[in-house]
């Protein structure tokens, strides 16, 4: 880990599957808003690895969709850095209701990509242990080749 990144705060930020589509988009204005992406890779989960990584939900009415969901397509995992990341990584997604976030922060990308429930375009970390857990658990997959085959995303 450089000076620069340790002297600065960071977090974990996802695009998820229902933002393939705008991954471009949800790139610049990360960049625009001033975070630098120091580690970033596209994953498919599989159900396992998407029940790991939202093991504190496990039991709550929306676990089972939600995992299902972030299993259903690729997603982009991105370390970011800034003063304050995790807080202001938050802001810049706006509240995890899409609904909510329209009413709230009409500018924040669950407003703007997101639709509903689990379909809310990103995730970020809520806390400065919670990024290094959820760092570490996505850069550290290692790919499943009968993913990659069966990946029915492309043809190749
Ligand atoms: P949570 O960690 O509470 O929200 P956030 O992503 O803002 O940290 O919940 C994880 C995800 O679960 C959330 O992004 C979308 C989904 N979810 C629902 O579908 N319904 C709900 O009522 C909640 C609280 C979350
Ligand atoms: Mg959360």
């Amino acid at each position: 880990r450089t000076h620069f990144e340790s002297q600065r705060g960071r977090t974990f930020a996802m695009i998820k599957p229902d933002c393939y589509s705008h991954i471009g988009k949800i790139v610049d204005t990360i960049v625009t808003a001033g975070f630098r992406i120091s580690h970033m890779k596209m994953a498919h989960f599989t159900i396992d690895d998407a029940r790991q990584f939202y093991a504190e939900h496990q039991g709550k009415p929306f676990y089972n969709e939600l995992v299902n969901f972030m299993a259903s397509d690729v997603v982009v995992g991105m370390e970011l850095i800034a003063e304050n990341a995790v807080p202001r990584w938050r802001e810049l997604m706006g509240p995890t209701n899409p609904n909510t976030a329209r009413v709230d922060a009409p500018r924040s990308l669950r407003a703007v990509f997101g639709t509903e429930g689990s379909h809310n375009a990103v995730h970020g970390s809520d806390a400065p242990a919670s990024a290094t857990r959820e760092i570490n658990f996505f850069f550290g997959l290692q790919a499943n080749p009968a993913v990659l085959n069966n990946c029915t995303c492309c043809v190749i």
